[in-house]
């Protein structure tokens, strides 16, 4: 028995709606799929559950879905990613959402559940979540599945070790590892959304301030650059001596997260990894020292670790906890350790997200279309529907390219 929507309040709609239209004029990639490539019958009689930070963009493809007839549910990737108005907006048009903001881990895994009762035939999940289910807990709701997408890093981490051990139960397409996602949205969305959630959740400056990035990936290589544009001076942490020679090429300082500790006024995660800001990293940190993170699990700062040390903690602002040490100095920790850029802000630009939303579309589109030949396993959509995409963006941008002449493709050997 399938449930009805879970959230916080439906009077929330119209706040959402106006927050999801304001993202639609900004979408003009997932807009041109939308009137060009498919048609109300393009995914008719197929049930997506989508598991995926519940904002305006996300409630765009979700709604873009729907009008290319789906039957689309909707649950968070994140209890603290979830905005309500948006869940509101989203019932209000007709799509089934289990999903409140702030919710407890029990309830974040229920509304999963919830939404797997409704036996998709896709999936789309944001960190692998759903996935999980279905290869333990949830193996009844497989029944219709075809196959799904994943939209980020460690959702495609957790997907490589279930292919590496011949585990995966069905197709999977790593949209995160399409070239129009990652280096855009890892890139440049992180690098922009975690600024902003960080200055406005704590209305400091940036400029004059010592930054240390942990993990110089394509969301590290976003963060550092944009922080680099706000006037910090940046510090990056790396395991990966090819990653640490890029940062320093790339004109940054390197040094190991303890040794960083005690210059940096801002601690940026995005590693996918655990523990990367530890005791020992927080002993020396500097008092005022603000900690956040970016990567998709609240992992990667060590609050275990922080709370031990600590004597007090205390709310300092909305989305800021300061945590008092013995010897008086406070460590804040923003947004519970959480994606900072989702739980104190309103994630990605929505011009971004396009790119992004625009790969997942045509990777729903695309296991529709290869449901017989696909077999259980893990994908990166073809070549050309990011060469698609990014047609279709830079139109919309205004900008045009040159193509190679015949000559030209016979002398680079592409004929
Ligand atoms: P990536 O694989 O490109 O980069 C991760 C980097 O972290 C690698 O260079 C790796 O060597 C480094 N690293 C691993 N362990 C480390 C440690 N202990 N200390 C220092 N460096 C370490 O991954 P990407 O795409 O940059 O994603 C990183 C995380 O951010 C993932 O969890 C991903 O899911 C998440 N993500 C978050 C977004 C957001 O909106 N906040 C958007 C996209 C991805």
């Amino acid at each position: 028995m399938v449930k009805p929507s879970v959230i916080r309040d439906i009077h929330l709609a119209d706040e959402g709606m106006q927050r999801i239209r304001w993202v639609e004029k900004f979408m003009p990639a997932l807009n041109t799929l939308s009137k060009t490539c498919f048609n109300p019958d393009t995914f008719k009689g197929k049930t997506i559950v989508m598991s995926i930070h519940l904002e305006a963009k996300t409630a765009y493809l979700a709604l873009t879905l729907k009008k290319a007839g789906a039957n689309v549910i909707a649950t968070g990737s994140n209890p603290l990613s979830t905005q309500d108005p948006i869940a509101a907006a989203l019932v209000s048009q007709g799509i089934t959402v289990y999903a409140t903001h702030g919710c407890t881990d029990k309830e974040y895994m229920d509304y999963l559940n919830m939404a797997l009762d409704h036996k998709p035939h896709l999936i789309i999940d944001d960190g692998g979540d759903l996935v999980h289910l279905l290869h333990t807990t949830r193996k009844d709701a497989l029944e219709n599945l075809i196959g799904g997408s994943e939209e980020t890093t460690t959702g495609v981490y957790r997907l490589r070790q279930l292919a590496n051990e011949n585990k995966l139960l069905f197709p999977m397409l790593a949209v995160n590892n399409s070239q129009c996602k990652f280096l855009f949205d890892n890139r440049y969305g992180t690098g922009q959304s975690v600024w902003d959630g960080i200055i406005r959740s704590t209305n400091l400056t940036v400029t004059g301030k010592t930054v240390v990035v942990a993990g110089y990936g394509w969301c590290g290589k976003g963060v550092a650059m944009r922080a680099k544009g706000l006037g910090a001076h940046v510090i990056v942490t790396e395991v990966d001596p090819i990653k640490a020679i890029e940062a320093v090429f790339d004109g940054f300082d390197v040094k190991p997260m303890v040794e960083a500790a005690p210059y940096g006024d801002y601690f940026v995660t995005v590693t996918g990894d655990i523990h990367v800001i530890n005791k020992d990293a927080f002993l020396a940190m500097k008092d005022g020292a603000i900690c956040a993170n970016a990567g998709h699990f609240d992992v990667e700062v060590n609050k275990e670790d922080l709370k031990e040390i600590s004597v007090s903690h205390f709310e300092a602002r909305k989305n800021i906890e300061g945590y008092v040490l013995p010897d008086g100095r406070t460590i804040y920790l923003m947004a519970e350790g959480r994606l900072v850029n989702l739980a104190a802000g309103d994630g990605h630009p929505a011009e971004i997200m396009d790119l992004s939303f625009a790969m997942q579309a045509l990777a729903a589109d695309y296991i529709c279309r290869h449901e017989k030949e696909l077999k259980p396993g893990l994908y990166v959509l073809p070549h050309e529907l990011d060469v698609k995409v990014a047609q279709i963006k830079l139109s919309s941008m205004g900008y045009s390219i040159d193509s190679l002449t015949e000559e030209q493709k016979a002398y680079l050997g592409l004929k």
